[in-house]
C-alpha cells in the first residue's frame, strides 16, 4: 500500500495528551500514514516533512491549512432493518408521544425483508456515514427477535463491521406477549447460541416497556458466559435501573442516560462504564437533552453516538451530534469532538481508533474548514472533504 503524507494541516486533533485540551491540538502539522497505520505525527513546515519523508511511493496531500481529526466512532446504531417509520415521526410531531412500542412495526418490516434488500440498505447507510466522516460503526441486532431473524441480522451486520451487538432483548415480540419468561429463556439460550459467533457485544433495553433489571442482568450474564461483553440501553424514557445494572456488571457503556439520579452519576464516575449520549433521540422525539455538562464535571467518560434507527433517531450524522452536544447539552467544542471520536473508542474498548498517534489505525477526516469548531458552528453543512479508513482514502 502506498504511504500518504498529509501536510499543511492548520489544526490537527490528536486526542493525545495535552493538559486542559482534550483534543491534544497541534498547529501547522503533518501526518504520515503507511500500511494502514499512522507512523508519524508532528508540527512541522511542509517543506521539512516532505524532505524528511522523501520516498517516491509516498502520496502527498496538501491540507491547505484545513483541519484534520480522527474519524468519528459511532458506538451505537441499529442499521439492519426493513421499512421506515416516517408516519410515526409525523404523528409524533403532531403530538403523539414516543414509546418503545413502535419497535414492533420495524420488527415486522425487517422479518419481511430479504437478505439482499437488508444488505443493500446496510451498504447505503455505511456509505452515507463514511461521507460524513464516520470510520467505525457499531451495529446492533434487535429487529428480528426470533432465533432465525436475529442470527440473520447478526450475520449481515458482521459483513460490514467487527463491532456487532446482540440485542435480542430489545422488546418482547408479539408472539411472546403473554410469556415474558419464555422469551428471556429464548434470548439467553438458543438465540444467544446462534448469534454469538457473529457478535462481540451483548445489549439489553432496560426500561419500562422493555426489560426489568432482573431480566436485563440475566441476559447480560448469559452473554458474558458465552464470551460476549456487556453494554446497556438505559435511562432513556425515565429514571430507572439501567445505569446500576450496567455499572454492576462492568458494562463497557450505558447508552441514552437521559434521566439520571445523583446516585447514577456517582456510580458512573466511580466506574469504567462510559455514558454514551444519543442526542439524535431527544432531537427526534422532542425529549429534554441529557445534561452532558453535569456528567463531564462529575468525571464521567462521555461518548456521543447517532443511535441511527428508524424510530427514535433516523440520522447517521456525527457532526449533527457534535452540534447538538455543544448547543443543547453544555459541552465545549473540544469535549464534544473528543466524545465523538476518543469517547466512542472508549465505549467500544478500542485503543487503536479515536486518536491520531503512531501505531493507531489511519482513520482520519479532513474538513473543508480551518477548525473542528465549524462542525458545531455550521450545523447541517457538509464539511467533510476527505476520509481515510485504514490508510485508504474512501471519500
Ligand atoms: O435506541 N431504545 C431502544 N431502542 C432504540 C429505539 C428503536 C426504535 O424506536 O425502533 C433506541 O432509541
Ligand atoms: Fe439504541
Amino acid at each position: 500500500m502506498t504511504a500518504t503524507l498529509i501536510t499543511n494541516i492548520g489544526e490537527l486533533t490528536t486526542n493525545v495528551g495535552a493538559d486542559g485540551d482534550p483534543c491534544g491540538t497541534l498547529r501547522d502539522a503533518a501526518v504520515l500514514i503507511d500500511g494502514g497505520r499512522i507512523v508519524w505525527v508532528g508540527e512541522a513546515a511542509a517543506s521539512d516533512v516532505s524532505s524528511r519523508f522523501a520516498r517516491s511511493t509516498t502520496e502527498r496531500v496538501d491540507a491547505a491549512g484545513r483541519a484534520v481529526l480522527p474519524g468519528f466512532v459511532d458506538a451505537h446504531t441499529h442499521l439492519v432493518f426493513g421499512g421506515d417509520r416516517a408516519g410515526e415521526f409525523e404523528a409524533r410531531m403532531a403530538g403523539t408521544p414516543y414509546s418503545a412500542g413502535g419497535i414492533r412495526s420495524t420488527v415486522a418490516a425487517t422479518r419481511a425483508a430479504g437478505d439482499d434488500e437488508l444488505r443493500r440498505r446496510l451498504a447505503g447507510f455505511i456509505d452515507e456515514m463514511r461521507r460524513q466522516g464516520t470510520t467505525t460503526v457499531e451495529i446492533k441486532t434487535g429487529y428480528g427477535l426470533s432465533v432465525d431473524d436475529e442470527e440473520r441480522l447478526a450475520r449481515l451486520a458482521a459483513e460490514v463491521t467487527d463491532e456487532v451487538t446482540f440485542l435480542g432483548a430489545h422488546v418482547i415480540p408479539p408472539e411472546y406477549a403473554g410469556d415474558r419468561a419464555g422469551y428471556v429463556d429464548l434470548v439467553c439460550g438458543p438465540m444467544l447460541e446462534r448469534c454469538a459467533p457473529f457478535a462481540r457485544w451483548v445489549d439489553v433495553f432496560c426500561e419500562d416497556g422493555a426489560f426489568t433489571a432482573a431480566e436485563a442482568r440475566r441476559v447480560l450474564e448469559a452473554g458474558v458466559a458465552r464470551g460476549l461483553e456487556p453494554r446497556v440501553h438505559g435511562n432513556q424514557l425515565a429514571a430507572g435501573p439501567g445505569v446500576a445494572v450496567a455499572v454492576g456488571l462492568g458494562a463497557a457503556s450505558v447508552d441514552h442516560c437521559t434521566y439520571l439520579s445523583d446516585t447514577d452519576i456517582a456510580l458512573l464516575a466511580a466506574s469504567d462504564t462510559v455514558a454514551t449520549l444519543l442526542p439524535g433521540v431527544e432531537f427526534s422525539t422532542r425529549q429534554p437533552y441529557p445534561d452532558a455538562r453535569r456528567l463531564v464535571d462529575a468525571g464521567v467518560t462521555v461518548a456521543l453516538a447517532s443511535d441511527c434507527n428508524p424510530g427514535s433517531s433516523f440520522t447517521s450524522s456525527m457532526p449533527l451530534m457534535i452540534a447538538l452536544a455543544v448547543r443543547e447539552m453544555g459541552l465545549t467544542v473540544a469535549e464534544a469532538v473528543w466524545a465523538a471520536t476518543a469517547g466512542g473508542a472508549r465505549a467500544l474498548r478500542r485503543a487503536d481508533i479515536g486518536g491520531i498517534a503512531p501505531g493507531m489505525r489511519a482513520d482520519l477526516v479532513l474538513l473543508d474548514a480551518p477548525s473542528r469548531t465549524h462542525l458545531a458552528y455550521r450545523p447541517g453543512v457538509p464539511l467533510v472533504a476527505a476520509v481515510w479508513k485504514d490508510g485508504r482514502q474512501v471519500v
